[in-house]
């Protein structure tokens, strides 16, 4: 029988559907399976001592202020703390260019509020991370992939892309979630060019840039843009809307990330967030300021690193042990996650049901291939559990895997 709900809710909620893979993952959220599915960071790194202190600081000292409404851009001493972060990469930004937001999760729907027409195309790697389409699937949007290998997308077969008029490009550069890859230096230079040709802004999806483990840093998209533009009078008003967060350098339950943007995009921004929640939490925002002040964030994101890094070799180095002959893999130089390539024609989900009985999980990499494709691929994190977890999972993973390779022979 139709409840009187049904017939009521919006034509937009039909893009908003749970998918076979959705509703695999949950059986992934029993305590006793060892889960690479989410992308959590580790609770050990997350600075609790730190944040008790400075709670009682922004208490003590601004009490009233903190726990008041503020304004819709943001705390201004933490705007202006991030734009003299972002200046050490050399892009010349002022606090107007940036806006907080209530993690970049909010900042990808409204930019999805702001561009995204019904029908409209918009340009994504292949894979890409699936929280952008589902913040853009409700908006109405459709993709153009363009295919990715270990350095990114590749950008030979952007032109083709363009030519189809999309709104805007979605590249996320560094350690890219799914596949762990990151956009070479030549690659980003000619994605500003190319884009720039054709007139179409890019939005760089950053969460993981100061998370690298090996290999030297890459300017980001945002600050090659800037370059290639020229001075502008220390103010940003290139192609490029940046997003970063605090959520893999502090801690995801903050809910607090920053937009870099031309000051008119923010401007409009601003008229979004709004209309969605008036501001981020102004205790938050004041309580991170407390913690990150003083040049916390460098000291601290050493610890993350260090910690990150050495489950990623655990993870590795199990995999070369216990994966089957045909199965392949990422060597990410930093970020949450590797990539795994079961031998064609094998299925990722398939997998996943078999693995979920023996108690361990990952994500099937087709929830990332918004065009099709990715049957034979999955997405493993390995910040969240701890190297002895890490080597358990693998463990039961590669007994699923030659399992499924010896049936197929
Ligand atoms: C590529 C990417 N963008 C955005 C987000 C959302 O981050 P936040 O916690 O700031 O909302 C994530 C989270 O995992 C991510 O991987």
């Amino acid at each position: 029988m139709q409840t009187p709900w049904e017939y009521r809710y919006a034509h937009r909620t039909k893009n908003m559907g749970s998918s076979v893979i959705r509703e695999l993952l949950k059986l992934t959220e029993q305590p006793d399976i060892i889960s690479f599915a989410g992308g959590l960071p580790a609770p050990k790194v997350f600075p609790v001592k730190q944040f008790q202190e400075a709670c009682n600081i922004v208490l003590e000292q601004h009490g009233p202020q903190a726990l008041q409404y503020s304004t819709t851009e943001g705390y201004l001493p933490l705007r202006e703390m991030i734009a003299r972060h972002t200046a050490r990469y050399s892009v010349e930004v002022a606090a107007d260019n940036i806006m907080i937001t209530s993690g970049s999760q909010q900042a990808l729907d409204f930019i999805g509020r702001l561009f995204i027409n019904r029908g409209d195309y918009i340009v994504v790697e292949s894979p890409t991370y699936l929280g952008a389409l589902q913040a853009w699937n409700a908006y109405g949007a459709q993709y153009i992939s363009v295919r990715s290998d270990e350095h990114g997308m590749i950008v030979d077969e952007l032109e083709a892309a363009l030519r189809v008029g999309p709104k805007f490009i979605y590249v996320l550069p560094n350690f890219q979630n799914p596949s762990g890859s990151t956009l070479s230096l030549e690659r980003r230079k000619q994605l500003i060019e190319i884009a720039d040709k054709y007139g179409v802004p890019i939005v760089e999806d950053d969460p993981y840039g100061q998370l690298r483990y090996e290999g030297d840093h890459i300017p980001s998209v945002v600050s090659l843009d800037s370059e290639f533009r020229g001075p502008n009078g220390g103010t940003y008003s290139g192609n490029v809307i940046y997003l970063s967060t605090f959520s893999k350098l502090l801690a995801p339950g903050l809910r607090l990330a920053w937009v870099i943007a031309p000051s008119q995009v923010i401007k409009k921004l601003v008229m979004a967030k709004q209309a969605a929640d008036l501001h981020t939490s102004s205790f938050i925002q004041y309580v991170a300021y407390e913690v990150a002040k003083g040049g916390f964030l460098d000291e601290h994101v050493k610890v993350i690193r260090a910690t990150y890094k050495e489950r990623r070799d655990v993870m590795i180095e199990m995999m070369e042990e216990m994966f089957p002959q045909g199965v392949t893999w990422t060597k990410p130089h930093g970020g949450m996650f590797l990539w795994g390539i079961l031998p064609e024609g094998m299925d990722a989900a398939q997998v996943l049901e078999r693995a979920i009985e023996k108690k361990v999980a990952f994500v099937p990499g087709i929830a990332f291939h918004p065009t099709g494709g990715g049957e034979n691929t999955m997405r493993l994190n390995f910040s969240y559990s701890n190297p002895e977890t890490i080597r358990e999972g693998i463990t039961r993973l590669g007994t699923t895997l030659k399992e499924f390779v010896s049936e197929r022979v």
